[in-house]
Parts: structure tokens; C-alpha cells; sequence
């Protein structure tokens, strides 16, 4: 029996996890699944499942509910992920993305932990990326994550490092992404600026989650960039959106980041190059059409 624990199993991706697991729990009955998130449940009216709704910043409540399920894997997807609001408030930054990693770090109940983290580890003047390329954060975000990554790398812990980027894709109650954002306001026959200089790969969290999962499976340890195979600007992103929805493409405006005066500084040719995932995992790792095709009935 494989014991999963997912933490911020209520956001984007943990939601994706948690019904990815519970299809292989369907089939091979050989899983248990424990939920963490400070949010309510948002699987409770769908199916049953061990779900602890905590907050993980007061640590100490949940460290006895992890030793008691000594979980084989844990898929940490809680995080502080409003990369402005990381800028405006250091403090719940360093809480959620760094110091949930070490109180984490400091459990010995479990085997393995899969930490998700971010291409904003990178300063964005010559992406996409590779694994092995040079890290240098220009915000706070990005810093916090890369901290986070340290305290694995310096663990003695097996670990799985996996950098994603621009997750979208559909949860219940979920924060809007930038393509639901999108969706939402052009259906309201909003204005929108969208960026033309900020390139990442738009990934698929449904698609990620799968992927993630088979990783974890395998021995490959240290990072793993896992994102969607196209590379795109914003602007390219949205109007492609729009093409697919039906939507009038027309309300978007371009317009460069200088102009646009965001909180947070972010990098601007981010984006995860992809081959290691490619040739480690079956899962194929889809490009942003076939991501959208599966966000049919939003
Ligand atoms: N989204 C992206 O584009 C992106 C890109 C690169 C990497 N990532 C990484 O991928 C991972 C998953 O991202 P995501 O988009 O799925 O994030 P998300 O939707 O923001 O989910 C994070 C979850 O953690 C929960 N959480 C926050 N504070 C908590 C606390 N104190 N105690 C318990 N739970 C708490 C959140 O609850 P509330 O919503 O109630 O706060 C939310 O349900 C993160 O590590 C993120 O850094 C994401």
C-alpha cells in the first residue's frame, strides 16, 4: 500500500493530484490518500476522502497527523503563489514558501517529498531553461522558492525538485489562472493588456499532475523541469485562448512590461526546457491547444 500525502490539496494542481490519484486508487486499490489544505474540502459533494482542513504555518498541529500516516510520498503544493503579493508581504512568503519546507524537512515519517517549484528561479535574460543552468531570482517570489529548493538540496532527504510554469486548467473554488482570468474577462467584454515580452510554456496542471506522479515513481532524484511543450509570450497565450473559446480577441492589447508596471519584478524569456522529463517519463507533456481542448466545458 502506497501512502500519498498531498498538501494544499484545495489549489490548482493539489486538486488535479488528489483526482489523479484517487483514478489509480480506482484501479489498483493500493493507495491511501491524505489531503492537507487550510481551505474546506473541495472534493466533499464529488467523493470521500481523509481530508484535514490546517493551516500549515502552525506547524506543530499537523506533524502528529503526518507520523501517525507515515506517508510514502508527500506532494507539497502548498505555497504563497501571488507572485506580487510575495513582494508586498515577505513575511507569509518566507512562512508558506521556505519555512513549510524545513518544518517538513524536519519529519522523519515519510520517505520521499516532491516539492513543486518555479522557472521565476531564473532572472529571464536567456530562457527557457535547463536544469542545469544558473539560478538568479529578480523577485521575491522566485527567491523564496529557490530557498526552498536549497533546503532540499542540502537535506539528506530523497527528494524530487519539480519546476513548472503558467499552470491553468479548471478546480473547484480555485484562484483564477491566467487563462481562466482570461476566459472570465473577455466573456464580460473586458479591455485586457496583455503582455508581448514575457515568454514561459503555459502547462497544463492536469497534464503536470500526471507527469509528477510517474516522477515520483522512478529513482531520478535533484530537479526535473516538468512544463508544456509550446513556448509562448502572454500575448501569444491569450490570443490563442481567445481563437479556441470564441472569444474577441479584439478587447486584447498588447503592451510590454515596462509599460505595464507590475508589482514584482519577473523574468522575461523564463520558461523550463524539457527534454530530461521527456525522456524519462511515458507521459507526453502537451502543448497548449490540447491543453485547452480539455478545458472544453469551462
Ligand atoms: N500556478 C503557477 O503558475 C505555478 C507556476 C510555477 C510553480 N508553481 C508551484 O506549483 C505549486 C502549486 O501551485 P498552484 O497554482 O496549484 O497553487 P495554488 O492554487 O495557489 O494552491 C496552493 C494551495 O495551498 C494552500 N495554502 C496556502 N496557505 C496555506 C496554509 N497556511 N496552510 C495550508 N494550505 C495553504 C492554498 O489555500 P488558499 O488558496 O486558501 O490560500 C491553496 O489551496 C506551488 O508550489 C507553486 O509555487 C505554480
Amino acid at each position: 500500500m502506497r501512502r500519498v500525502l498531498v498538501t494544499g490539496a484545495a489549489g490548482l494542481l493539489g486538486q488535479y493530484l488528489v483526482n489523479f490519484l484517487r483514478s489509480v486508487e480506482a484501479v489498483h486499490k493500493d493507495i491511501s490518500i491524505l489531503a492537507v489544505d487550510k481551505a474546506n474540502n473541495p472534493f466533499e459533494s464529488s467523493f470521500e476522502l481523509d481530508y484535514l482542513q490546517a493551516d500549515l504555518i502552525s506547524f506543530d498541529s499537523i506533524k502528529s497527523t503526518i507520523d501517525n500516516f507515515k506517508p510514502d510520498f508527500i506532494f507539497n503544493c502548498a505555497a504563497y503563489t501571488d507572485v506580487d503579493g510575495c513582494e508586498k508581504n515577505k513575511q507569509l512568503a518566507d512562512a508558506l514558501n521556505v519555512r513549510l519546507v524545513k518544518n517538513l524537512l524536519e519529519i522523519h515519517s515519510f520517505k520521499k517529498i516532491i516539492h513543486f517549484s518555479t522557472d521565476y528561479v531564473f532572472n529571464g535574460l536567456n530562457g527557457p531553461y535547463s536544469e542545469e543552468d544558473d539560478t538568479d531570482p529578480v523577485g521575491y517570489y522566485g527567491l523564496t522558492k529557490l530557498q526552498s529548493e536549497r533546503l532540499l538540496q542540502n537535506s539528506r532527504r530523497y527528494f524530487l525538485i519539480i519546476r513548472t510554469n503558467v499552470l491553468y486548467g479548471t478546480g473547484k473554488n480555485v484562484r483564477p489562472n491566467f487563462i481562466t482570468w482570461m476566459i472570465d474577462n473577455l466573456r464580460k467584454n473586458k479591455n485586457l493588456q496583455i503582455i508581448t515580452d514575457q515568454f514561459n510554456n503555459p502547462t497544463y496542471a492536469g497534464n503536470l499532475a500526471q507527469a509528477a506522479i510517474e516522477a515520483a515513481q522512478t529513482d531520478y532524484t535533484g530537479v526535473l523541469h516538468i512544463a508544456g511543450a509550446d513556448y509562448l509570450s502572454r500575448y501569444q497565450i491569450a490570443l490563442k485562448t481567445a481563437v479556441h473559446f470564441n472569444l474577441n480577441s479584439e478587447l486584447i492589447e498588447p503592451i510590454r512590461t515596462q509599460k505595464l508596471g507590475q508589482e514584482a519584478r519577473r523574468p522575461l524569456f523564463g520558461g523550463l526546457k524539457i527534454d530530461k522529463a521527456k525522456n524519462l517519463l511515458k507521459t507526453r507533456l502537451i502543448g497548449l491547444n490540447e491543453g485547452l481542448k480539455l478545458m472544453d466545458n469551462y
